[in-house]
């Protein structure tokens, strides 16, 4: 990306949004704190990148029925869908951390009925868990990009051996042998009504497109209530650009689907290619997903293989990799930015009473937070 000086990037966009007339009442860079800095009702807010609106709910979820969310929340919960009987997909994706489970690498069957930081088991997989805010409109899928779509991806934790380890057609089975399940299925499905592994995966699926954070801060900021990001976080977010963390990190979402190499330390005894592995090309050793950073204030600890455990080290780490010079300011800056100005966990799982297999829910030691 070229490098712009927030005062010419913020002209600019506030240029374009007034129809390209620069009027005298605009004054982008605000002098801090008095009163009419910052946009007026109705104004565009000074933004270091052209406004993108939130995407529109993908077509997939217009016309879902609501008891297909609701099966989908059961089935999330329920450990009934690992060979252990105690794994659950919330037990790695848990609402207080970040849909994700606060450990460095996630932790398979095997290791009870615990979730989050203080799982302990054999199981150990390569990867860290990934949040599942705004998935609906992510594709690729998967910190390497092998998944394309929420109802496929939904079969790897159960056909993964360290993870659930468990076959889906039996699964199946076992699910239509419980009559509030296949009750259930049937109000989900009214078309196609079954207990079949699609549409296991389907009510997955639409379960996970309802986790949507899209009323941050910085989300108010830019519907225009200037007051909505703080001086710091509005500098915060003017030197994220300067340093071309958006050029990945992309708004609205704050993810891409592009695909980098962010040098990141490596775990003895793990061995992970990456984007090689699903490409087969060299050249792809090392690459990521970039993630989102919507929430990421709760998903430490960071990257693919989770070696960093604070943000600002991670804000630090990152900012190495510009190549720009960078001050201790910029990394406190940049990361009160991503860690407060982006967070809206409101769409997150909700935990249920109980599941129709009786079975005992995931249990956070640490509690709800
Ligand atoms: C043992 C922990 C664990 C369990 C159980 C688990 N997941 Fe995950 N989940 C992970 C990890 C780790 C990743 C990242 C894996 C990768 O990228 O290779 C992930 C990634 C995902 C993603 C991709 C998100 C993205 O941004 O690309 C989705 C969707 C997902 N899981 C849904 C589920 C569902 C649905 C279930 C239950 C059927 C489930 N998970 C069970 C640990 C788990
Ligand atoms: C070239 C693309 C690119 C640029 C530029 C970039 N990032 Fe990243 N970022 C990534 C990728 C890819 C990952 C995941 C890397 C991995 O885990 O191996 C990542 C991971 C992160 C994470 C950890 C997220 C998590 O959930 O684990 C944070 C925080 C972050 N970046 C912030 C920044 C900041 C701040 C900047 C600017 C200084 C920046 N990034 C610039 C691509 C990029």
């Amino acid at each position: 990306m070229t490098k712009h000086t927030r005062a010419a990037l913020a002209l600019a966009v506030l240029v374009a949004a007034c129809g390209g007339t620069a009027s005298d009442d605009v004054h982008p860079e605000g002098s801090g704190g008095e009163a009419g800095s910052g946009a007026r009702p109705g104004e565009a807010p000074a933004l270091p990148w052209p406004l993108t609106e939130f995407p529109s709910l993908p077509d997939v979820m217009v016309d879902v029925p609501k008891a297909r969310i609701e099966l989908g929340r059961l089935l999330f919960f329920d450990p009934l869908l690992s060979v252990d009987r105690e794994t659950a997909c919330a037990t790695c994706h848990l609402p207080q951390w970040g849909m994700a489970d606060a450990l460095p690498r996630a932790i398979g069957h095997g290791a009870g009925i615990t979730a989050g930081p203080s799982r302990v088991g054999s199981n150990t997989l390569r990867r860290n868990s990934l949040s599942l805010y705004n998935v609906a409109f992510r594709a690729p899928l998967l910190w390497d990009g092998r998944a394309t779509t929420l109802e496929e991806q939904a079969l790897i934790p159960l056909n993964t051996e360290d993870e659930m380890n468990r076959d889906p057609g039996e699964l199946a089975t076992d699910v239509a042998s419980i009559p509030e399940y296949a009750s259930l299925f049937a109000d989900a499905f009214p078309q196609d009504p079954g207990v079949t592994v699609a549409n296991l995966a389907s009510a997955l699926a639409a379960y996970q497109r309802t986790f949507i954070s899209k009323n941050s801060a910085y989300d108010a900021y830019v519907d225009g209530s200037s007051s909505a990001l703080s001086e710091d976080l509005t500098e915060g977010m003017f030197r994220f650009a300067e340093m071309g963390c958006d050029s990945c990190h992309t708004p609205p979402l704050f993810e891409s689907n592009t695909f980098a190499n962010r040098v990141v330390a490596e775990i003895d005894g793990v061995l992970d290619y990456g984007l090689e592995e699903v490409t087969g090309r060299s050249e792809d050793r090392g690459k990521f997903r970039t993630p989102t950073l919507r929430n990421v204030n709760n998903t430490q600890p960071y990257f693919h293989n989770g070696s960093i455990l604070n943000l600002s080290e991670v804000v630090r780490h990152e900012l190495e990799l510009s190549e720009l010079p960078f001050t201790e300011e910029d990394v406190r800056l940049i990361t009160e930015f991503v860690g407060k100005a982006l967070r809206d966990d409101r769409n997150q799982a909700a935990f249920p009473a109980q599941v129709p297999s009786g079975l005992p829910l995931p249990v956070d030691l640490f509690g709800a937070r």
